[in-house]
This record gives C-alpha cells, structure tokens and sequence, in this order.
C-alpha cells in the first residue's frame, strides 16, 4: 500500500483536483487497493469547505467529481503518507518546516517534478485568475499524476 498525499495552499483548487486525477488514475490501473490518496492545505481558512465552484466545473467537464472538503495538513500527516506532493515553491518550504524529522522531509516533492509533457516548475494558483488557469491545473496535474503513477508502480 503506496499513500500520497497532495498539498496546497487552500485545498480546495489544486490539491483535490490532484487527488481525483491521481484517484481515478489508480482505479483505471486497477490498483485501487494499493493506494491511499488524501490532499490538504497550508491554511485552515476553507476547512470544511467543498472544493472551488470553479474548479469542480472544470474537473466536471473533463470527467472528474470532486467531493474532498478541505483540511489543513497535521503533523500526523507525516506518518501516515509516504509521499507528499506540493504543488509549489512555497507550499514546499511550508512542508519542510513542519516535518517533525529529517526521514519525513526526505518524503516531500515538487509535483510538477513528475510531468513528463510539460517543462514547468510549479503548478500556478489559478484561484485569483479565469478560468484558463484551471484548465491549465487540470492539463499539468493530469501529466504529473500519470509520471507520478508509472514511477511508483516500475519501483
Ligand atoms: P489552492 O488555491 O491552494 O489551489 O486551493 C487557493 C485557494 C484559496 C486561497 C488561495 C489559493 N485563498 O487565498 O483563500
């Protein structure tokens, strides 16, 4: 059993729109068993909240359901994932300061480190723009979830 956690600021645009790509990757593969998914943010502000109406419009059309509400990141969160996957430079740092030891640091990675489509550093916010950043959320997280996926399952 891999488990993966996906982490931005808000949780409620980019990590659950990971987590569902990366979801129905795994029961595509029929490796639903094999994975434990889960996202959350660096804020608590949308705790509770359903994702973004904006973001669950674009996932919708692209085939996706979001239903994750969001939750901030816990400590306990480095014991129970094995890899944690932020979707920028800051959301990064942010990580690194909360794990708890070194052996938990080594699990935190740059998302966009998996695309194997596009060269990019970090999967931009797209919460204070139209709706081409969402389109692009879901373009550059369908790449890295699929990178993500054949790296973990060739181990
Ligand atoms: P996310 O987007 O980190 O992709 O969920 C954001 C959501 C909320 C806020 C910023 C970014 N906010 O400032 O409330």
């Amino acid at each position: 059993m891999k488990s993966i956690l996906f982490v931005c600021l808000g949780n409620i645009c980019r990590s659950p729109m990971a987590e569902a790509i990366m979801q129905k990757l795994v029961n595509d593969a029929g490796l639903k068993k094999d994975f434990y998914i889960d996202s959350a943010g660096l804020i608590s502000y949308h705790e509770g909240e359903g994702s973004d109406p904006r973001m669950k419009q674009h996932a919708y059309r692209h085939g996706y359901k979001l239903t994750h509400l969001s939750r901030p990141v816990r400590t306990t969160d480095f014991d129970t994932f094995d890899i944690i996957l932020a979707m920028d430079d800051s959301n990064y740092d942010k990580l690194r300061r909360l794990a708890p030891t070194l052996d938990d640091e080594a699990k935190i990675f740059h998302m966009t480190d998996y695309c194997t489509q596009h060269v990019i550093d970090h999967v931009p916010d797209p919460y204070y723009g139209g709706a081409q950043g969402f389109e692009n959320v879901i373009e550059i997280l369908e790449d890295a979830c699929q990178g993500l996926l054949d790296s973990l399952t060739k181990e």
